[in-house]
């Protein structure tokens, strides 16, 4: 019987969107660096489906570095409200650099400069430092568009394994386990 965990994904999504109080597309995104010390941080979702999950960051960020020494991750979605988590594990990789371009023009004049005046994960002297340096950003690009910045950009997670794990009576709880294996994705149910 073939299994499909992105329909699954999709209505749980949907659900996770009515009823969340906000940032239903929250997800904690774990790395492990190359002497495979994990990570740990939330990322917002922008793009989901069978070809994978799509978060956008600095690719010079602690994340980006981790991802470029070891590119795999687990994602994890808690959505309280329905008590559900879903995680998700796979191979990362970049999204292209039109799929970047296209996301970074739809985001606020704010976040485009943001991304500019950003360091991300580095350490920042004064809040007034990055304060200065968001104000160059808005002179630069006065009067015309924010272009996306070259180490920005869109990373793709791409599926093995999705468990959605629900609540039930008397701590009952269970979890549909999808995986991929030769012949497409198969699903089992795990202890809880
Ligand atoms: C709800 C929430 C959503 C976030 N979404 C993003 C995001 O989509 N991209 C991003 O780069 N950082 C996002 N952040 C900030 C990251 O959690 C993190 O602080 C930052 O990316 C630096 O992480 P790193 O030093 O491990 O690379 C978000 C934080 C929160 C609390």
């Amino acid at each position: 019987m073939s299994a499909d965990p992105f329909q699954l994904f999709d209505a749980w999504f949907a659900e996770a969107r009515a009823s969340e109080v906000n940032d239903a597309e929250a997800m904690a995104l774990a790395t492990a660096g190359a002497l495979g010390q994990p990570s740990v941080r939330m990322v917002l979702l922008k793009g989901h489906g069978p070809e994978g999950f799509v978060f956008y960051t600095n690719e010079q960020s602690a994340k980006g570095a981790q991802l470029a020494d070891n590119p795999q991750a687990g994602l994890l979605f808690h959505w309280k409200s329905l008590r559900r988590q879903v995680r998700i594990e796979g191979i990362v990789e970049r999204v292209t650099d039109a799929e970047s371009d296209a996301y970074f023009a739809t985001r606020g004049r704010d976040s485009q400069l943001g991304a500019w005046a950003s360091d991300q994960s580095r350490p920042l002297d004064t809040r007034e430092h990055f304060e200065a340096r968001f104000e160059a950003m808005e002179q630069k690009f006065d009067g015309r568009d924010v272009p996306r910045p070259p180490h920005w950009g869109g990373y793709r997670v791409v599926p093995r394994r999705i468990e959605f794990w629900f609540d039930r009576p008397h701590r009952l709880h269970e979890r549909r386990l999808f995986t991929l294996g030769d012949g497409g994705w198969s699903e089992g149910l795990l202890y809880p």
